[in-house]
């Protein structure tokens, strides 16, 4: 036993010393060192060597197992290394990744907030996922007013779901659905809040459109809403028209349209030019919806409208984009090209 152990040692370094590469290694431990390898098995016959030959036994058997041991993790370091010198050229250039950079829509997203931010008005945030009444009915908006119509709207299935609630926590929310503005944050902004208000809330809306230049599925708005005593038409002017000008150039030139939305009496759109720039040959671009509070609104979250006046504004992230940068088509943002998006990246290395 006592030979047969020194043996096989001298049989397992010279095989770990003849192992020309990670492979061969990792042979010579399968075969050798690994559980049902030869030196385990050789091993367990111990518990047959006579009791007055075992400290003699014993004290080799420890030496080949630890000599083994060493043996490998010297050599499989040894292998490392020469792979490592072997394969690395300092003067190689390093390999570099371009780090990405926010889409075009949200760099818009963000210069926005920032003038906001300016103004005092402070993020407000509500869920994609809302109820026909957050949608529609908190906003005055009647039940047969098209928008509620399934082929403009996306409705979910509601297999299984419990029931959605209302304002009040508890009574019907109505069907669940995708929500259609970001108008709806006005709403939760108000229950959560009393006046004074100053909150914009960028995020994203979803309307059954067919696909094509000016339309899609899905798409970003912002909504701003302010309340407080004593809010008029003229601080709604004052600042979308210093917002737009900051966003998109002081050459900016304003009209405010009349125009009916449910939430909001007396409403406006508001259309922008520029000296000498057309957009599809059109002088003036619709690029914003807006107006007075309707007082239904505040009675639907308990505000006293006696006391309290306010005014709302809304507007798609994406259409601001395309009068920055001149875009023709708005699948540009969501075709995920990098070509195009690079045409907007922050970075100039990239
Ligand atoms: N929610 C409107 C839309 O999606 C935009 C809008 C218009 C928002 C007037 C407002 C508003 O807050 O006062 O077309």
């Amino acid at each position: 036993m006592l030979d047969e152990i020194i043996s096989l040692k001298e049989q397992i370094l010279a095989a770990i010393a003849g192992a020309a590469d990670a492979d061969a290694l990792e042979a010579v431990r399968i075969q050798y060192l690994a559980r049902s390898g030869s030196l385990p098995l050789l091993l367990e016959r111990m518990a047959t060597v006579p009791r007055d030959q075992r400290p003699v036994v014993g004290k080799a058997a420890n030496d080949a197992k630890n000599a083994s041991a060493a043996a490998y993790e010297a050599r499989k370091a040894d292998l490392a290394a020469a792979v490592e010198s072997a394969d690395f050229d300092p003067t190689l250039p390093g390999r570099y990744e371009a780090p990405g950079s926010l889409h075009p829509v949200l760099q818009v997203r963000d210069r926005a907030i920032e003038i906001f931010h300016r103004l005092g008005f402070a993020l407000a945030d509500g869920p994609d996922i809302e109820n026909e009444v957050f949608n529609f009915d908190a906003l005055n908006t009647p039940p047969d007013h098209p928008a509620r119509n399934e082929q403009d709207t996306f409705y979910l299935k509601e297999d299984g779901l419990a029931p959605s609630v209302g304002l009040d926590g508890k009574s019907p929310g109505g069907r669940r659905l995708m929500r259609t503005q970001t108008s709806t944050v006005q709403v939760r902004a108000m229950l959560e809040r009393q006046p004074p208000i100053r909150i914009i809330a960028p995020g994203r809306c979803y309307r059954r459109d067919e696909i094509d230049a000016t339309h899609g599925m899905s798409f970003f708005q912002m909504e701003g809403l302010v309340v407080d005593q004593g809010v008029t038409l003229r601080d709604l002017k004052g600042t979308l028209e210093y917002f737009f000008r900051e966003l998109l150039g002081e050459d900016l030139k304003f009209r405010f349209r009349p125009h009916f939305f449910p939430f909001t009496e007396p409403s406006f759109e508001v259309d922008c030019s520029r000296a000498g720039s057309q957009v599809k040959g059109r002088e003036w671009l619709e690029i914003c919806g807006c107006g007075m509070v309707d007082p239904a609104v505040f009675e639907q979250v308990g505000y006293d409208s006696e006391k309290y006046t306010g005014y709302a504004f809304g507007f798609g992230l994406e259409r601001i984009a395309i009068m920055r940068h001149g875009i023709p088509d708005l699948r540009f943002f969501t075709d995920n090209d990098v070509r195009f998006l690079r045409l907007f990246s922050t970075r100039i290395d990239a």
